[in-house]
């Protein structure tokens, strides 16, 4: 089969199109067809060997796909041969086809595209449970979501909104602000050109924002420390901005503030049937017409270095998908 390679850790120059054995298939596992994969900001964490959980090149670098399944191992009873999924697998999925776990591959609506459906599980995945469990996101909430036309930080908006609270986008550039707008937020803030505290300060009344979203991490985490309500909740999500934030404990005490660690993946090993469960109401709400993922860019397999390059440029909108 075709697959995308990590043959040396460093940047995505070191990623080759190569034919490769396809992988084995474990009674638990599922095989599927890969149609397409979403390109993640971990993947460039792995393939720089800066991800938490190291791999050793030669690998294939992929978390999330959606495609067909091809055969099943004979404990899986979740779907079957011929079955439109979304998958989750450890690595492996910039490649034609792909193993998980049954416990990680989720059955897609019809009316879920392929390219959509890949670029789903990460990012829905992650903001719903991290904004529902660990935030307690309320109704008539305030939440400030920050890089809020990124992979993530859309999904927040969305999911924000869907919860019934008020959202705070900020993003770099009014075309971002735009899309983040468009997808339900109800303000915005440009962080290029505006102050986060100020503008949040005025859109609040002076109170702040209960909950806080950040990707981004750096002065922009220094920033939400500083606007956030009595009794807030900031939930670190990653560190796009390339810079792990310090925490001054002073902050916490005279706010009540509570800063939340949340790894999407540590559940995923862990405990998945806690995420089958935010799927259950993702999928849903897609049902609904309640979320509208974007997939700013379909690039075919080969060009899965310049798919990462994007990122990391900051061009992309929503995912970036690879299309097999
Ligand atoms: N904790 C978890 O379980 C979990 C799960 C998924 C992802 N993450 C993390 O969340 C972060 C975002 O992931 P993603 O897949 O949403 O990535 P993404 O699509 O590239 O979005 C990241 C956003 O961060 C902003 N940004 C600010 N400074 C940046 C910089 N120097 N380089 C690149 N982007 C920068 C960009 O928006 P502007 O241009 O508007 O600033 C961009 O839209 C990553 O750190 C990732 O590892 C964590």
């Amino acid at each position: 089969m075709r697959a995308v390679v990590c043959t040396a850790l460093g940047d995505e120059s070191t990623l080759a199109l190569a034919e490769v054995p396809p992988p084995p298939l474990a009674p638990d596992g599922v095989r599927i067809a890969v149609r397409a994969a979403g390109v993640n900001f971990a993947d460039m964490l792995v393939i720089s060997g800066k991800y938490q959980f190291k791999q050793m090149p030669p690998f294939i670098p992929g978390f999330e796909v959606a495609g067909e399944v091809l055969e099943v191992g004979p404990e899986v009873t979740i779907c079957r041969r011929g079955d439109r999924v979304m998958a989750v697998p450890d690595f492996g999925g910039f490649a034609e086809q792909v193993v998980a776990r049954a416990v990680h591959v989720h059955v897609i609506p019809q009316s879920m595209d392929f390219a959509v459906a890949a670029g789903f599980p990460v990012a829905y995945g992650t903001s719903h449970h991290a904004l529902v469990a660990k935030a307690r996101l309320q109704a008539g909430e305030t939440l400030l979501v920050h890089g809020a036309a990124g992979g993530v930080g859309l999904t927040a908006v969305e999911i924000g909104q869907a919860l019934g609270a008020t959202v705070i986008a900020t993003a770099g550039g009014p075309d971002k602000l735009a899309v983040a707008m468009r997808h339900g937020a109800h303000h915005g803030i440009d962080y290029k050109s505006e102050d986060i505290r100020e503008r949040v300060k005025a859109l609040t009344d002076g109170r702040g924002v209960d909950v806080v979203y950040d990707p981004v991490g750096g002065p922009v985490f220094d920033a939400s420390l500083r606007c956030t309500a009595q009794d807030g909740r900031l939930v670190v999500i990653g560190f796009a901005s390339g810079t792990v934030p310090q925490i001054p404990a002073n902050i916490l005490l005279v706010k009540n503030l509570t800063v939340i660690g949340y790894d999407w993946g540590a559940y995923r090993r862990r405990d998945p049937s806690v995420l089958r469960h935010s799927y259950r109401q993702l999928l849903d709400w897609f049902d609904a017409g309640k979320l509208k993922p974007i997939v700013s860019q379909r690039l075919p397999l080969a060009e899965a270095a310049n798919a990462l390059g994007l990122l990391k440029a900051r061009q992309a909108t929503g995912k970036l998908v690879l299309e097999l």
